[in-house]
């Protein structure tokens, strides 16, 4: 590296013993506070801790560049620009998967048979060991250690022949620079990927400001991996997992499983859910859950993989070909799929943005059929060059509303016209109109625009705002189309007559959402902020305001400033408020809900730290005999905890009930507190996990 050799040239003075020590230090600190923060999900110390340590790193390797290292924290982003990808030869190759394409028991049995028969096993043999994981979606990458430093990282390429990547793989914070205790040469195989919700605020940003999205995030991470100026690659989120080992010298594994922990060991990122699988039963059971929780996962997966367990056994089963005869990937139904647009509407959100969705064949993706998909606004329609009749590909991950990620070139039969924003709103006629800078058309008719009374109604209804059983979109429909309601407070004026009046609406259904709204009036001062549908105010905003505030008219009178002191409210957000409440009719609004009955507890302005369970982080898993995961949640970030999705050191306990899986097993293997649904109301009432009660 040209601008090494620069540094390391100059006369620098040397340092001093005791500098030196405290760089290492630091850097080890740092390294250690990394890990906790990027691949532990676990941050131990604030942000800004962080930053002094690392600015003082800086300042000692300023003064000596003597003392920097290629592995030291300071060096990951580095923003070197390459002239073109340097080809690499792997000294062993990068192998793909055989894909089974049979339905979920028969893609496992048909890999279990093939197995069986090719090791020469009777029938009555003991099961095989296998190890299931999930296959990412990202891109192969080959981590190269030599005496414990990253020296290369290189994409697959053909196999064997692959590019070289590392000055933007040093971005990678969950990326280790350096290992303690590895052997002389070591090959980390794994997985380059982009987190959906990275994926998803990359694409926003780029759709804020006019420019180009990415189609999904496997094509987001692999055009930041190929970047030659790592400047760019930086920012673009990626993440990693390790799934296996290329070249190693010194180091010795019996099994995969093995190879896997020692990975962890090291510090790289692995699959929670990687589990041993006795025969194909067990293969089928991984299939089957980590199928039901695909949508759910932070990150996409296309499929699972099933490995021989013993490296002997892979070692006598050997590879045709480019495929190892001991691991197959077995798929989840694609989620993107090509069809047919057969319209194009517009469609009118709660804060009036038009949105055009695209009306399509009906195609099976992510699992579900899907007959409508987002085109987010007309900017990004064109970019896409999206016409009526047009092939598109539509892409549905997790559990985000279908979008059209890109057309299909072919030649059109006939003209046909562009797509063009009404100008009057196509619900209540209002004019539609554009702010400067923004890239959303909005209806200006406000609460005067019946699609925007709908969604203002199902948003208050919905369960995590009141609550309301069983008043859903039809319902809404009605009700707002026969002018039966007006604004929020006639929900809870409806009589039964005019319920049971309605289409579909026995009697009985009638006297149900009665009941629904009733109960929803007993609701909490976060449910009921959430549900007016102040703009910018989510549930996580909208607790922080109840914490923070303790009553509503606190919020209501609140200052800009006064409501730029609470957690997380940034100069828009609490404008956003103030403008809410400044409004007569958003008062009047309150008052009437208030008056038909609508309460809450309110309190005194509270302290993050006075709670219970303040600084306290716990998880839930399986499922509970009473409490709902909602309202598990609800209760313990009532009392101050921060509830998270996956088990660390700093967990402070888990609530486990039926059906609990990886997460159980890594509390119980990290000794943290588990706890049934008794255990949580005990621990609610201010009892400590272990037993005794807190003072
Ligand atoms: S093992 C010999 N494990 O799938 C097996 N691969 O078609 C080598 N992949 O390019 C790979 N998740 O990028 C393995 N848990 C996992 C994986 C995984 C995703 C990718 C990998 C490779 C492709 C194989």
């Amino acid at each position: 590296m040209a601008e090494q050799s620069d540094l390391f040239s100059a006369p620098a003075p040397a340092a001093p013993a005791l500098v030196a020590t405290k760089v290492e230090a630091l850097r080890a600190q740092l390294n250690a506070w990394a890990h906790q923060y990027y691949v532990q999900d676990a941050p131990s110390v604030p942000d800004a801790e962080y930053d002094r340590a690392f600015q003082q790193l800086q300042a000692l390797e300023g003064a000596y560049p003597g003392l920097v290292t290629p592995d030291s924290p300071t060096q990951r982003v580095i923003g070197a620009v390459m002239d073109g990808l340097t080809p690499v030869r792997h000294r062993v190759p990068m192998l793909s998967i055989r894909t089974e394409t049979d339905t979920e028991a028969t893609g496992a049995e048909a890999f279990d048979a093939r197995i069986r028969r090719e090791l020469k096993l009777a029938p009555e043999a003991p099961p095989v060991e296998y190890v299931a994981e999930p296959k990412f979606d990202g891109l192969a990458m080959s981590l190269r250690y030599e005496a414990g430093r990253l020296v290369q990282a290189a994409t697959r390429g053909d196999g064997e022949v692959g590019e070289d990547v590392t000055h933007n793989i040093r971005t990678i914070r969950q990326i280790p620079l350096a290992l303690a205790d590895a052997p002389p040469v070591l090959e980390v195989r794994g997985e380059v990927y982009m987190r959906r919700a990275d994926f998803d605020a990359l694409n926003e940003r780029q759709r804020e400001q006019g420019g180009k999205t990415f189609v999904n995030p496997r094509n987001a991470a692999a055009g930041a991996v190929r970047q030659l100026d790592s400047g760019i690659a930086a920012q673009r989120p990626l993440s990693f997992f390790a799934y296996g080992l290329g070249e190693v010298e010194g180091a010795e594994f019996a099994t995969h499983f093995e190879v896997l922990e020692k990975l962890k060991a090291w510090g790289f990122p692995v699959a929670a859910q990687a589990s041993i699988a006795q025969g194909a039963p067990e293969l089928i059971a991984f299939h089957q859950r980590i199928g039901a929780q695909r949508d759910q996962l932070p990150y996409d997966i296309d499929g699972v993989v099933y490995k021989v367990n013993s490296l002997a056994l892979q070692k006598q089963l050997g590879f045709v070909t480019r495929e190892p005869r001991w691991a197959v990937a077995h798929k989840y139904p694609a989620q993107e799929m090509m069809t047919r647009v057969e319209g194009i509407d517009v469609q009118v959100g709660r804060t009036g943005k038009l949105t055009p969705v695209a009306r399509l064949a009906p195609v099976f993706v992510g699992g579900v059929t899907v007959t409508n998909a987002t085109l987010h606004n007309l900017f990004e329609l064109r970019r896409k060059k999206v016409r009526v009749g047009d092939q598109v590909i539509v892409r549905r991950a997790g559990d985000v509303i279908p979008e059209v990620v890109g057309v299909v070139p072919a030649p059109r039969e006939a003209y046909v016209p562009n797509f063009r924003m009404p100008a009057q709103c196509p619900i209540c006629g209002s004019a539609v109109v554009r702010e400067p800078g923004e890239v959303s058309h909005r209806c200006s008719g406000g609460l005067f625009c019946p699609a925007q009374r709908k969604q203002a109604v199902l948003h208050f209804a919905q369960r995590r705002a009141m609550d309301v059983e069983g008043l859903g979109e039809k319902l809404v429909d009605q009700l707002i189309d026969g002018d039966v309601i007006r604004t929020l407070p006639d929900l809870f004026r409806l009589g039964l007559p005019a319920l049971a009046g309605l289409d579909r609406m026995a009697e009985k259904s009638a006297q149900n959402v009665l009941d629904a709204l009733e109960q929803s009036k007993r609701t909490t001062l976060p449910r009921f902020l959430f549900g007016l549908g102040i703009r910018h105010v989510g549930e996580a905003t909208a607790k922080d305001l109840a914490r923070h505030f303790g009553a509503l008219d606190a919020i209501m009178d609140a200052s800009v400033d006064q409501l730029l002191q609470v957690n997380d409210v940034g100069p828009v957000v609490a404008q956003s408020i103030h403008t809410f409440f400044a409004q007569p009719h958003h008062r009047e609004v309150v008052a009437q809900l208030r008056a038909c009955g609508v309460a809450w507890e309110e309190g005194a302005p509270v302290e993050g730290a006075t709670l219970p369970l303040a600084g306290k982080t716990i998880v839930l898993t399986g499922t509970l005999p009473t409490l709902g995961r909602d309202e598990a949640k609800d209760l313990l970030e009532a009392a101050g905890a921060k509830v998270a999705g996956s088990v660390s050191k700093k967990t402070y306990c888990v609530v486990a009930g039926a059906e609990a899986g990886s997460k159980l097993d890594k509390a119980q293997a990290l000794g943290i507190p588990v706890l049934d649904e008794d255990g949580l109301r005990a621990l609610l009432q201010g009892q400590l996990p272990g037993g005794a009660a807190s003072s």
